[in-house]
């Protein structure tokens, strides 16, 4: 990776609770701050912990993060800062609307794939369980849909992939959108 970066970006990225986004995330940005670039994560569960803690998990609230999650990362972008944003990010429409907003030529879209039933049994929070006993309502991919993305970016398969090749793919795209 060149030592400054010619111009900011974001890399979205999008899936189930568990897909590996947050992993991911955190992996990235380590890689990528030893090029000295300024970078953020936002992550929806911090997110969710501060600044939009006044959002549920309604499609409205999810609406509502995504946005606002865009217009930040839009905003940091404009002032050289690249975001890695990791959102589950339901609705194709919210993430049509985080790239219009974030602008096409930074926005990368990169879609966690790994099946639910990995996802119910990596069970790293423990939510999936909370979901079997009743506890929580309007879960991803159980009680609330999850929308497969039509044209992401990357196309990444988690449970098939080590993280070393997810990383290479997004930094060869990200090394791509950079030039
Ligand atoms: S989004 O749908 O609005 O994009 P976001 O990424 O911010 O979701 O938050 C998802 C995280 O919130 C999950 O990883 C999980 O830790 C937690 N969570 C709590 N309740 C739910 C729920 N009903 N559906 C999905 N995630 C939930």
């Amino acid at each position: 990776m060149e030592k400054t970066a010619p111009k900011s970006i974001t890399v979205w990225l999008t899936g189930l609770s568990g897909s590996g986004k947050t992993t991911l995330a955190k992996q990235l940005k380590a890689e990528l701050e030893t090029t000295s670039w300024p970078i953020i994560n936002l992550d929806g569960d911090e997110l969710r912990k501060g600044i939009h803690k006044d959002l549920d998990f309604t499609d409205a609230s999810r609406k509502e993060n995504i946005r606002r999650t865009a217009e930040l990362s839009n905003l940091l972008n404009d002032s050289k800062i690249s975001v890695i944003a990791s959102l589950i990010s339901p609705f194709e429409a919210d993430r049509q609307l985080a790239k219009e907003i974030i602008g096409s030529d930074r926005f990368i879209e990169v879609f966690c794939d790994c099946p639910l039933s990995i996802c119910q049994q990596r069970d790293v929070k423990g939510l999936y369980q909370q979901v079997d006993n009743g506890e929580i309502k309007q879960f991803t991919g159980i009680s609330s849909a999850y929308e497969i993305p039509l044209n992401p970016t990357l196309h990444l398969k988690t449970a098939e992939l080590s993280i070393s090749d997810c990383l290479d793919l997004i930094k060869k795209e990200i090394r791509n959108r950079l030039r």
